[in-house]
């Protein structure tokens, strides 16, 4: 689903070049939840936004599901982006003056889905994530843990094929954040295809591949036999599981 070759993204300021990613050829089959580790300043989240179409590769290739990101202009990255990607920050990103359903009505404007279908399902994808009770709170008023669930919700509004996600976990204490990798769990059990950039090492144990990156290079590419979480709750799994059938 996602193909790279000769991946590069080199950053040049005067006669310095950092080279933030350098040579990677990947391959991640659909349906796969990867994780990215690496120590600071390794190239992940470079990786990341060259995967996710927000930015530009310096040479190389790189597809995902048989389109060529490399070779697309902006236009059609953003319409790449709002179609085909969901993305999950480290600070949530929500806008702090709209309510969540709001926030997560925004990638269904940018799509021009009718008003009525845009609320009925921002609603559903906060149910989804157990924000029910919550369609008209701000971002202020909730924990982060909420948040993070919001952004989720935002990031799968528009049925992406791929989840992107850059430190998701990173804000939230240990307990919350595996409630976020239990949601992403569920989510693959679905069918979606993640790759999560993270330095914590407890939460890629809970992917089922983990690549090492050091100096923008992969260091070691393993597999790993995940545990399974526990912590999602019932109602969670049964409403993503819901959604993810009404969606297609
Ligand atoms: N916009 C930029 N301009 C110049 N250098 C950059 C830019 N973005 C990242 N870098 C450099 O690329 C390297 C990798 O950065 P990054 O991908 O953010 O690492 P990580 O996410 O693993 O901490 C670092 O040396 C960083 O300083
Ligand atoms: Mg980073």
């Amino acid at each position: 689903m996602i193909k790279t070759e000769q991946l590069q993204r080199h950053f040049k300021a005067g006669d310095v070049c950092v080279k933030a990613v350098d040579s990677l050829d990947i391959n991640i089959g659909k349906g796969e939840f990867v994780a990215v580790m690496g120590p600071s300043g390794s190239g992940k989240s470079t990786l990341l936004y060259v995967l996710g179409a927000m930015d530009r590769p310096t040479g190389g290739q790189i597809s995902i599901n048989g389109r060529r990101l490399d070779q697309m202009d902006d236009q059609q990255c953003s319409d790449f982006r709002n179609r085909e990607l969901g993305f999950v920050f480290q600070s949530f990103h929500l806008l702090p003056r709209m309510n969540l359903v709001r926030n997560v009505e925004l990638p269904m404007l940018y799509a021009q889905i009718p008003a009525e279908r845009r609320r009925a399902r921002a609603e559903m994808m906060l149910r989804a994530v157990g924000l029910g009770e919550r369609f008209v709170h701000f971002p202020a008023e909730l924990s982060g843990g909420q948040c993070q669930r919001a952004a989720i919700a935002r990031a799968l509004v528009n049925s992406p094929a791929l989840l992107l996600a850059d430190e998701p976990t990173g804000n939230l204490d240990s307990r919350t954040g595996l409630e976020i990798i239990g949601i992403f769990q569920a989510l693959n059990r679905q069918g979606m295809t993640i790759i999560m950039v993270t330095h914590d090492e407890n939460m890629a144990r809970h992917a089922g591949r983990i690549i090492r990156m050091r100096d923008g290079q992969i260091e070691k590419n393993e597999t790993v036999s995940r545990p399974l979480m526990s912590a999602l709750p019932e109602e969670i799994e049964k409403s993503l599981q819901e959604v993810f059938h009404a969606a297609g």
